[in-house]
């Protein structure tokens, strides 16, 4: 079908919810039925958390809301995944600028916003909520589930 990545820095916190928000729609709308399904996954512009599962917190504030990431485990983006994935979608501006950054020629402008699915809204970060407090992850989970229903809506269009 299609391919969907999604890109924060230590692919311990923001990308892995947005993976586990938007897998979720995918299996509601059929497209994870075992037959010419989806593809999606996330990565981080930074290695430092390579093989390790998400963040004790985000794993909490989703599991509050119903999603389990316990089973993800993260990965550093790599060059390989401009042709692997349609959609190449950062959480904030300054990830975005790391994929651009390693673009080569033929990819350069393929990452695009996860704000930017959203209708109306000027924001153009998801923040960062690794170092701050609980509330953080409440503010970015709302965002994120804001900016996947956009995904969702952006790939039926298409
Ligand atoms: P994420 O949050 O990019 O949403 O996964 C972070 C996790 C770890 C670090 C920074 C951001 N770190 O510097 O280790």
């Amino acid at each position: 079908m299609t391919s969907v990545l999604f890109v924060c820095l230590g692919n311990i916190c923001r990308s892995p919810a947005a993976e586990g928000m938007f897998t979720k729609l995918a299996k509601d709308k059929g497209w994870l039925s075992g037959v010419n399904d989806i593809v999606i996954d996330s990565v981080g512009t930074g290695g430092w958390h390579v093989g390790k599962a998400p963040d004790q917190r985000m794993q909490d504030a989703m599991s509050t809301r119903g999603f389990d990431i316990s089973h993800l485990r993260g990965r550093e983006f790599s060059h390989s995944d401009f042709d692997r994935f349609e959609h190449i979608i950062a959480m904030d501006v300054s990830n975005q600028a790391n994929i651009e950054r390693m673009a080569p020629p033929t990819h350069k402008g393929r990452a695009r916003l996860l704000l930017s699915y959203v209708e109306g809204l000027s924001q153009t970060d998801v923040p960062d909520p690794y170092y701050g407090g609980a509330d953080g992850f409440e503010q970015c989970l709302d965002l994120i589930e804001a900016g996947v229903a956009g995904v969702v809506k952006d790939i039926e269009k298409s």
